[in-house]
């Protein structure tokens, strides 16, 4: 009789204890559920996120919620510094508080349809070229072996990155850079429009576009985190979904060309167009500026282009300017290991995947262009003027470019 007794007295103790857990269990969920959808708090213009915004009870099951923390860890990196605040005094000491400071992210968007398998299998592709073209030695180029760690800071400045998101972008001028660089400002909020993101890519002024303070890059990291940066650079490149968007390099230049010496741009007139007329055109004393230059009709041609990036004097003043420097020398391809690589070739479709793969597809969409895009077709007509002999060393200059992203070597414009 006495166990019987002991038996009920267990089972009823049990089922107490067993309410208890599910109360304390469904409270938290609630808890939880409350703190993951907490709007995001006033935008990246706040320097601190105040201390007290700590994650509700805890203290009460800590598992549970370290639980989720993890979870949402996996695709938000703390917000180690939001681009816009003003460099905090103890800069060294944040990236141990790191984990005290990110800021919810929002839903994302539920699809119906997953991605297209030839999406996939093009990304898989492109990765594994890349991969292979930095493991083969048939393929040298300066900088090719050195760790990321050898990489001088300056070089660093392509890469923007977006902490709420976590998401790194190189930016590659002429390759669609202006529509991707307002998208990251965008996600990152890092334009405020009457004290509001301002969240419509195209309504941001051209001019704030490419303003550096917009953008927070990684040549930044050691301004703010002193001897931490390069660590913390790793641990985000580890981390956070990495991108960028090429082109055929060939037809970039063409680009390049067209954009900086066939359009009045003064800056470019006087550091670059006023060089090659000197140069390579007899013109001792090119006119003084470029509405001067457009009067007369002077402007360098493409072949003067291409001469002025073949020169050795060239590069001895200065490493080629950001909208003819090579991809390879941008963007670090074989340090870093990107997740996904956009060709502005196929940039619709790219660019939806893309958005899709960071999950960001219900935060913005990717503004279509309908600007007359420098075509590959008219690659024989713009190199018709280049001697033969000019268009093979610029293709070893720029074959790096060529292998490792993909793109054939142009035969019918190299063997005349
Ligand atoms: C953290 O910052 C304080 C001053 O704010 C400084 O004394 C301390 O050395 C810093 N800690 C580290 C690890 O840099
Ligand atoms: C390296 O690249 C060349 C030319 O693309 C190719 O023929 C060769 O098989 C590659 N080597 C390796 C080890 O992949
Ligand atoms: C890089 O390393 C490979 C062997 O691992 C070597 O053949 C090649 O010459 C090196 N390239 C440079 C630029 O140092
Ligand atoms: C960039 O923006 C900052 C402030 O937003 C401004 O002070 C600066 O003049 C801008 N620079 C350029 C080149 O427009
Ligand atoms: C694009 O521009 C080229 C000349 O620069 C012109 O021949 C062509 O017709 C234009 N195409 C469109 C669609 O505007």
């Amino acid at each position: 009789m006495g166990t019987s007794r002991m038996f009920h007295i267990f089972v009823i103790l049990g089922s107490a204890f067993m309410i208890l857990l599910i109360i304390i269990y469904w409270d938290d969920v609630g808890a939880s559920h409350l703190y993951l959808h907490t709007p995001v708090s006033p935008g990246p213009k706040i320097p601190h996120p105040p201390p007290q915004r700590q994650r509700p009870q805890s203290s009460r099951t800590p598992s549970f919620l370290s639980d989720i923390d993890a979870f949402v860890n996996q695709f938000l990196e703390p917000g180690t510094g939001e681009p816009t605040d003003p460099v905090p005094a103890e800069a060294s000491n944040q990236s141990e508080k790191a984990e005290e400071r990110y800021v919810p992210r929002r839903e994302w968007k539920i699809h119906l349809t997953p991605v297209a398998p030839e999406l996939r299998e093009r990304q898989e592709q492109r990765r594994r070229l890349l991969q292979e073209m930095c493991a083969n030695d048939s393929l040298v180029f300066p900088g090719k072996n050195r760790s990321f760690d050898d990489i001088p800071n300056k070089e660093l400045d392509h890469l923007i990155v977006d902490d709420r998101h976590g998401i790194i972008y190189c930016y590659v001028p002429k390759v669609a850079c202006s529509n991707w660089k307002r998208i990251m400002i965008v996600l990152s909020e890092s334009l405020l429009q009457e004290g509001v993101p301002q969240r419509d890519p195209l309504a941001i002024p051209r001019d704030l576009v490419h303003n550096s303070s917009m953008h927070f890059t990684f040549n930044k990291f050691w301004k703010r985190y002193g001897k931490f940066a390069k660590h913390l650079m790793k641990v985000k490149l580890k981390k956070y979904t990495k991108f960028l968007f090429v082109r055929d390099p060939f037809v970039r230049l063409i680009s390049a060309y067209r954009n900086k010496f066939e359009l009045r741009n003064e800056d470019f007139y006087r550091r670059f167009a006023q060089v090659m007329l000197r140069r390579y055109a007899n013109q001792p004393s090119p006119p003084a500026s470029v509405d001067e230059a457009f009067a007369v009709g002077i402007h360098p041609s493409f072949s003067h282009f291409i001469q002025y990036l073949l020169d050795p004097l060239t590069e001895k003043e200065m490493p080629f300017n950001e909208h003819w420097r090579q991809v390879y020398r941008l963007c670090h391809p074989c340090q870093i290991d990107y997740d996904f690589i956009g060709h502005l070739e196929t940039a619709e479709e790219d660019g939806e995947h893309l958005l899709r793969q960071l999950r960001v597809d219900n935060v913005v969409e990717f503004p279509t262009s309908n600007r007359n895009l420098t075509a590959s077709s008219w690659e024989a007509d713009w190199f018709s003027t280049v001697p033969v002999e000019a268009r093979r060393e610029l293709y070893k200059l720029y074959e790096p470019d060529f292998r490792l992203f993909g793109y054939d070597r142009p035969d019918s414009i190299l063997n005349e």
